[in-house]
């Protein structure tokens, strides 16, 4: 496999709670990210690429809000390209196809897709140029990539505050980028399409929050469990997760406490034939 900062069996309490998260962020503010994916040009029928569709969470709700659409599903480890095939057995049907391949060398035909996605992968990419550019020439002239991620600075609005939280986060971006990962990817997807050739760029903010969608909803994201694998590799000492953990407890007592997350999308498109083709 090529080197990322993205492996499921290393987190936390193993695969399961890995999968069982990221389920939970799939489901967390699907209407709003839906929503921004049509304001972007997403449209039922299209010919959908998904980047790093992991254990199909995501496809699974590309299958039923395109339901004239074929997805072609892009996953690098043959074990989550395994588990989404299980997953969605029951769905898509000859509209679902799989490709167990890196998306740095998809082996996927030119010019073949009128729309890709990748969601919560360009933080895990050593090479998130070279992916945008192999991107750009599966699609068809004017066929749009937009990326879904984050950037660490302004993910996370905690309120009451967490000061035990910023060297968490801190440390876990350290241990992203020791593995070739950026949590601050954010800042930079503009540029990297800009460069890859994308034209007609924009950028959006979607913001989940617990008066919407319930302060229950975003457990899973503060587990201080989630910090382990930093005790494990010495960039978190034992006081320093006990603290942690006594800081989401105390958190989690307060009167009403509130949680806002911020995630991105940037969009671009490959030109049409004619204008300007890098
Ligand atoms: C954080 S998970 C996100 C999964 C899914 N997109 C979602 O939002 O729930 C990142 C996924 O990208 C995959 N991935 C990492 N590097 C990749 C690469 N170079 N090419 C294709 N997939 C990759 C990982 O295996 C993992 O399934």
């Amino acid at each position: 496999m090529d080197p990322g900062s993205y492996n499921v069996n290393r987190s936390h309490r193993g695969r399961d709670a890995e999968v069982q998260r990221l389920a939970a962020q799939a489901r967390l503010g699907w209407k709003k990210e839906a929503r921004t994916l049509a304001w972007f040009g997403l449209e039922d029928g299209m010919s959908v690429l998904e980047l790093g569709s992991g254990p199909g969470f995501i496809t699974e709700q590309l299958l039923t809000l395109l339901p004239h659409s074929v997805i072609t599903c892009l996953e690098i480890d043959p074990s989550l390209v395994a588990q989404a095939k299980e997953y969605l057995r029951d769905m898509g049907g000859e509209r679902l196809h799989f490709v167990q391949a890196s998306v740095m060398d998809t082996g996927l035909p030119d010019a073949s897709f009128d729309f890709a996605y990748a969601r919560l992968l360009y933080q895990h990419l050593p090479d998130p140029l070279g992916a945008s550019r192999e991107v750009w020439r599966t699609l068809k002239p004017g066929g749009r990539l937009v990326v879904y991620d984050i950037d660490d600075e302004i993910a996370n609005l905690l309120d009451p505050p967490v000061p035990e939280w910023p060297l968490v986060s801190a440390r876990f971006a350290q241990a992203q980028a020791a593995q070739g990962g950026d949590r601050q990817i954010g800042r930079r997807l503009w540029r990297i399409l800009r460069e890859a050739g994308f034209q007609d760029l924009d950028l959006e903010v979607i913001a989940h929050h617990s008066d919407d969608l319930g302060i229950e909803t975003f457990l899973p994201q503060m587990d201080p469990d989630r910090a382990l694998p930093l005790l494990r590799a010495g960039l978190l000492s034992e006081e320093e997760v006990d603290a942690l953990r006594a800081a989401r407890d105390r958190f989690l007592a307060a009167p009403e406490p509130y949680i806002m997350m911020l995630s991105l999308m940037v969009g671009g498109t490959r030109p049409p034939a004619g204008k300007n083709q890098s």
